[in-house]
């Protein structure tokens, strides 16, 4: 690590805003010692606001049927191999359920964009819920959909949405998504659901084909200017079925690195090791953790529909039971010295 290098993360480390072109010089010069350095510096700010808690969220699958083609993606429309199902309002109070005796306090629901999900529709589920545990937050991932839903939603009760950016790099998103689909829309969309009173979510895939290290610095400074509450950002990982087939996947070291940054950048942000880290490397969790994450999403899925639920090759957690899948997560992180919470982890200061 040279000296600019050093004074970059310090910068950082006191608060101090970066340029876009100082993020890219800050992930252009990363070797393992800035790697250590920056990890150990998120490690710090994560625990002098959150302590050793490591949320938990439970993730629902509700639908792989999906209407749009994004090309990294493996339930993108045009992919005639995919193995589509969704669950009926029955089936998913009933995973909550299950969630809930196991200790959950979160549950998002996530899907494709698949028009069953009507407003009407998943207020009801939203509604049903929440009234069934009332000291729970339901999260929606469920892509874009216009402000009134988004309005119609909140109102039923839904707390939190997370929507990936993609990337905050309009020719970038273009190279990424089949061109129905725009970047106003998905910022049009951030914009609404913030308007709305959610605690927002964005993020972005990490070696996604064509990211350079230029768009990550964009995705750096979106993300600093932005201030979601929550960033979910994963390795890329090819999917057979998909136009990126034969892309490479993306690496542990950058998404650890760029966790470990936008720890300093936000410190109070909720940001989850994710399942594509965990799938790219059996420790990636637990690394992620370690680099300044604070958030983890076990599989409350049905069994028989999570292999069906494929956005990438080999994901794992699709032959355990939500209980097996929930005390793995929970054994991973005691062994790296941090312990699973179980309360609603709002974002801090979110009115
Ligand atoms: N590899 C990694 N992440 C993916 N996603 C979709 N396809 C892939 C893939 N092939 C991510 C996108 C999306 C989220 C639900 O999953 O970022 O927003
Ligand atoms: Fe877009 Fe799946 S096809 S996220």
């Amino acid at each position: 690590m040279d000296l600019k290098e050093k004074e970059l993360i310090y910068r950082l480390n006191r608060d101090e805003k970066l340029s876009e072109a100082e993020y890219s010089e800050l992930i252009k010069g990363r070797d393992e010692e800035a790697a250590v350095l920056l990890a150990n510096l998120a490690a710090e700010k994560r625990k002098a606001v959150f302590g050793d808690a490591v949320y938990t969220r439970g993730l629902i699958e509700i639908s792989s049927n999906c209407r749009n083609n994004c090309l990294y993606c493996g339930i993108r429309r045009d992919n005639q191999n995919a193995k589509r199902y969704r669950l009926t309002k029955e089936e998913i109070i009933s995973c909550a359920d299950e969630g809930y005796g196991l200790g959950f306090r979160t549950f998002v629901l996530q899907g494709g964009e698949d028009p069953y999900y009507t407003d009407d529709v998943l207020c009801g589920i939203v509604s049903a819920i929440k009234c069934g545990h009332p000291d729970c937050a339901v999260t929606l991932s469920m892509g874009e959909r216009s402000k009134g839903s988004y309005r119609k939603l909140y109102d039923a009760g839904a707390d939190r949405y997370l929507l990936r950016h993609e990337t905050a790099d309009a020719e970038h998103y273009f190279k990424l998504h089949p061109k129905e689909m725009s970047f106003e829309n998905r910022m049009r969309c951030l914009r609404d659901l913030r308007e709305t009173g959610y605690q927002v979510g964005c993020g972005f895939m990490v070696g996604s084909p064509f990211q350079t290290d230029e768009t990550l610095a964009g995705d750096l400074k979106f993300i600093e200017l932005f201030r979601p509450e929550m960033c979910g950002i994963g390795p890329f990982i090819p999917h057979h079925d998909t136009p990126f087939a034969k892309e490479k996947a993306g690496t542990v070291e950058l998404t650890l690195f760029l966790l470990s940054v936008i720890r300093l950048i936000l410190p109070k942000v909720l940001l989850p090791a994710t399942t594509a880290l965990g799938t790219v490397d059996p420790d990636g969790r637990e690394k992620g953790i370690l680099a300044g994450a604070n958030v983890v999403m076990p599989n409350l899925s049905p069994k028989e529909v999570r292999k069906k639920y494929e956005l990438y090759d080999n994901k794992i957690c699709t032959g355990e039971e939500s209980a097996q899948c929930s005390k793995c997560l929970e054994a991973r992180m005691r062994s790296v010295g941090y312990r699973l919470v179980v309360d609603r982890g709002d974002a801090p200061g979110f009115k």
